[in-house]
């Protein structure tokens, strides 16, 4: 298939070189153009410019936020213009169900295809085609997406005929996982400061009842206090938290807990950790007890 792939950054690149290696014929564009280098040695061809990418069967489009999005879609020269009539424009940034839903639209005024296809894994997992992919929209577009799906994840869940499902699956997902970071590091900081040995104390929780992938990534980042490299980062939690905020505001669903997690984010930005990884949540618990 002819791919156009917008937005290399930690979660995209990995996506895209999985896509080339499944022998797709991959166009890439990323704002700074320099970060596309590594794909094109692997065989990707250099898109001219945003429209350019845009002219293709599917165009995925891995980007921080709602705001990058919009810009790449409806500014000067952007995707909506471009993309032909039934291609289909893939989503797989974490945005809000709200710019989901006008992209749903305005793609279909023109006749193209919006598919939303968030994923989870961190870039570890992209780079290793083994993310896992929510994906929602017309069933035709998702059948006609589903090589470029397995190209990238180990498993794709389809669950809607509209986008949106799939933005706030994804949503929830998030919100759930910043809470397990959140209650891991206050499970931390009381048995730590009480003599506990953090790693030994892991090994429990792991090995029994909190088995999950989720336990055992974020326990072993914040025991380490590994916050450095971000495969995630904070900044882009706190959009993610602001997100299902804005997602319960809608639905009229009070969330306590994201309320809570929105000021934990805010605390890290407040004192410069913009860039840490997220799990970096999981240390201020420590900082409240004067363990640190
Ligand atoms: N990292 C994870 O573990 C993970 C997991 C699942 C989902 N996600 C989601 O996946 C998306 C990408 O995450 P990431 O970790 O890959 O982020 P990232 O490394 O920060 O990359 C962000 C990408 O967006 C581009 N971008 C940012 N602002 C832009 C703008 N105004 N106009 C055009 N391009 C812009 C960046 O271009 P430049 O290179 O020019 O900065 C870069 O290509 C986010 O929505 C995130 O929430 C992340």
């Amino acid at each position: 298939m002819k791919v156009g792939f917008i937005g290399l950054g930690r979660m995209g690149a990995g996506m895209a070189a999985r896509l080339l290696e499944a022998g797709h014929e991959l166009t890439i564009y990323n704002r700074t153009r320099s970060r596309e280098q590594p794909l094109l040695a692997k065989g990707a061809r250099a898109a001219v410019d945003i429209a350019d990418a845009s002219r293709a069967d599917a165009v995925f489009t891995m980007l921080a936020d709602d705001i990058a999005l919009e810009n790449v879609v409806y500014g000067d020269g952007g995707m909506l213009a471009h993309l032909p009539s039934g291609a289909i424009h893939i989503s797989a940034s974490t945005i809000s169900v709200a710019l989901s839903e006008r992209l749903t639209a305005d793609h279909a005024g023109l006749g193209q295809r919006f598919v939303a296809a968030p994923v989870f894994g961190r870039p570890e997992v992209a780079a290793a085609g083994r993310l896992f992919v929510v994906a929602a929209g017309a069933s035709d577009a998702i059948e006609r997406a589903g090589p470029l799906f397995e190209a990238v994840g180990q498993r794709t869940f389809v669950i809607s005929e509209e986008p949106r499902a799939a933005n706030l699956v994804k949503l929830s997902g998030n919100f759930l996982i910043a809470s397990v970071i959140e209650s891991l590091g206050e499970a931390l900081a009381l048995v730590s400061k009480g003599g506990v040995d953090k790693g030994q104390y892991l090994e429990i929780l792991t090995s029994t009842l909190f088995s999950a992938p989720v336990y055992k990534t974020y326990g072993d980042l914040i025991a380490r206090e590994k916050f450095e490299p971000a495969g995630f980062a904070v900044a882009l939690g706190h959009k993610d938290i602001r997100l299902v905020l804005a997602a319960g505001e809608e639905l009229r669903v009070p969330l306590p807990l994201a309320n809570l997690l929105r000021d934990r984010f805010l605390n890290l930005l407040a004192h410069g950790g913009e860039a840490l990884d997220w799990s970096a949540v999981g240390a201020l618990a420590a900082r409240d007890a004067g363990a640190v």
